[in-house]
């Protein structure tokens, strides 16, 4: 795997500028604009999550729409500052299918997870986070390069290089997928769950 070498001036802002125009994979030709990583560069936590989607695509901000509100609602319950984390996606672009006027999400594929790799390196290089939050298989096989089972992995911490750790839980946008209440309760205090062992880190 490509090490990460912190760009010249090894500030966050500088990297969030290059990646503005990065051209690495396809996926820069349809977006609206890159939406880099968000929070202090000093953050004990990193979260990762999958790629932006049509909200974040427009504002330029990771977690903004109805997977950020349901993320921030958790943050909220188990006390974790969102302006204390440093919250990224594995893919910087939004990829997307246009149906008449809706954009409809579409999963980043392994090659273009693998060149976007690139920038979360340089993110975890600059950031330093003492924890690491997959949520969901994209931001897990972007950390680690495994496709195992996110269910089967999730809410054990793992220790990883530099004394770091790394841990795995859900995306947001599966929990507002369940259609069945009480399946989804039942998710949605899993979660809960996982993230109160997070907020141990802050
Ligand atoms: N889903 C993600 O994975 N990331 C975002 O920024 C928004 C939705």
């Amino acid at each position: 795997r490509e090490m990460p070498q912190p760009v010249p001036d090894g500030t966050l802002t500088s990297l969030a500028r290059e990646a503005s125009h990065c051209t690495r994979c396809p996926l820069h030709c349809n977006a609206t604009q890159t939406v880099f990583g968000a929070g202090p560069e000093n953050a004990k936590i990193m979260i990762v999550g999958e790629q932006p989607g049509d909200h974040e695509d427009l504002a330029g901000k990771p977690f903004v729409g109805p997977a950020g509100q349901l993320f921030d609602r958790t943050l909220a319950e188990v006390g974790i500052e969102r302006n204390s984390l440093y919250v990224t996606n594995a893919v910087k672009h939004f990829k997307y299918e246009s149906r008449g006027k809706r954009r409809i999400h579409q999963r980043p594929n392994a090659g273009e997870v693998e060149q976007c790799r690139w920038w979360l390196n340089q993110e975890i290089a600059l950031v330093r986070p003492k924890l690491i939050v997959a949520m969901g298989a994209t931001a897990h096989y972007a950390l680690t390069g495994s496709k195992e089972k996110v269910t089967e992995l999730r809410g054990r911490p793992l220790p990883i290089d530099e004394g770091r750790t790394l841990f795995i839980t859900v995306h947001p946008s599966y929990l507002l997928r369940i259609p069945d209440a009480q399946r989804k309760d039942m998710e949605m205090t899993k979660f809960k769950n996982d993230m109160l062992y997070v907020s141990k880190f802050e």
